[in-house]
């Protein structure tokens, strides 16, 4: 595991946008997991602007969304098809066929799972995972007592996750209570997974997920079985980390 702890939130953003565009760079049709949330956001933004400024081509890219509420069509402002479209896809060069967000109105959700299990691997697996971090320790909509081996499938949201989201809709009581997710077992397959997380309120969590056990009651932690797993943390996101000094001595002192 690697920890990076940058400064600030605009920093933690830019590292995980240079580390996406290097991959693009050395391998156009990289298959890229993407996650929603207000974390990703510094970094979608970077994204649109090494396009517009550098040309970052994402032409060829292939596209893999972690999750979706059930019920709400890709029309419905709130939903992650919508959030995708505004805050990323209509501004880079992706190609429409190449993106999927899971359609959280899909009538047989168990064969949709099923398919879109299917669909990531047909284009080679996922070879870089974006991750935030649910303030109850979920990765996607893993909730707590999830299956660390879960596949893509319907689960249901804690009360605590439901009133988190609570914030983006206008009216609390719409917030859906189930979503498509990812398993962690899905998410544990990317070759890369880097997970984003910044502030105060995600310290303790993140301390967790790093420095506590394994555990399926903060599903996050199972990344520390992954073989190639980057935490980017902010200052305030990394201070409750007990090995605080140590990460930043490895990064600093990291060998060529
Ligand atoms: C939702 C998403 C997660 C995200 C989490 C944290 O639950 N399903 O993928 O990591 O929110 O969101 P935020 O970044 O807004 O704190």
């Amino acid at each position: 595991m690697e920890v990076i702890i940058k400064a600030d939130y605009k920093q933690m953003s830019a590292e995980a946008a240079a580390r996406i565009a290097d991959l693009v760079y050395h391998q156009p049709n990289a298959v890229l997991g993407l996650a929603t949330g207000s974390t990703p956001l510094g970094l979608y933004k970077e994204l649109i602007r090494l396009h517009r400024d550098d040309g970052l081509d994402f032409s060829k890219v292939i596209t893999f969304n972690l999750d979706e509420y059930v019920g709400l069509p890709a029309s419905h402002e709130q939903s992650y098809n919508y959030f995708m479209k505004d805050n990323l896809f209509d501004h880079i060069n992706v190609n429409p066929s190449n993106i999927h967000v899971p359609n959280g109105m899909a009538s047989d959700i168990e064969a949709y799972c099923l398919w879109y299990e299917d669909e990531i691997e047909a284009y080679g697996g996922i070879d870089l995972q974006i991750l935030g971090i649910g303030s109850d320790g979920h990765i996607a909509f893993n909730e707590p007592a999830s299956s660390l081996g879960s596949r893509t499938r319907l689960k249901t949201l804690t009360k605590q996750t439901i009133d988190d989201n609570a914030r983006f809709f206008d009216d609390p009581t719409e917030v859906p209570h189930y979503a498509i997710t990812m398993g962690v077992g899905t998410i544990m397959e990317a070759k890369t997974c880097i997970l984003l997380a910044s502030g105060k309120g995600k310290a303790d969590t993140v301390a967790k997920a790093i420095e506590g056990p394994v555990t399926a009651l903060i599903t996050a932690s199972a990344l520390q079985l992954h073989p190639d797993a980057v935490f980017i943390l902010d200052e305030e996101a990394a201070s409750s980390l007990e090995l605080h000094d140590y990460y930043q001595w490895v990064y600093e002192n990291k060998p060529e």
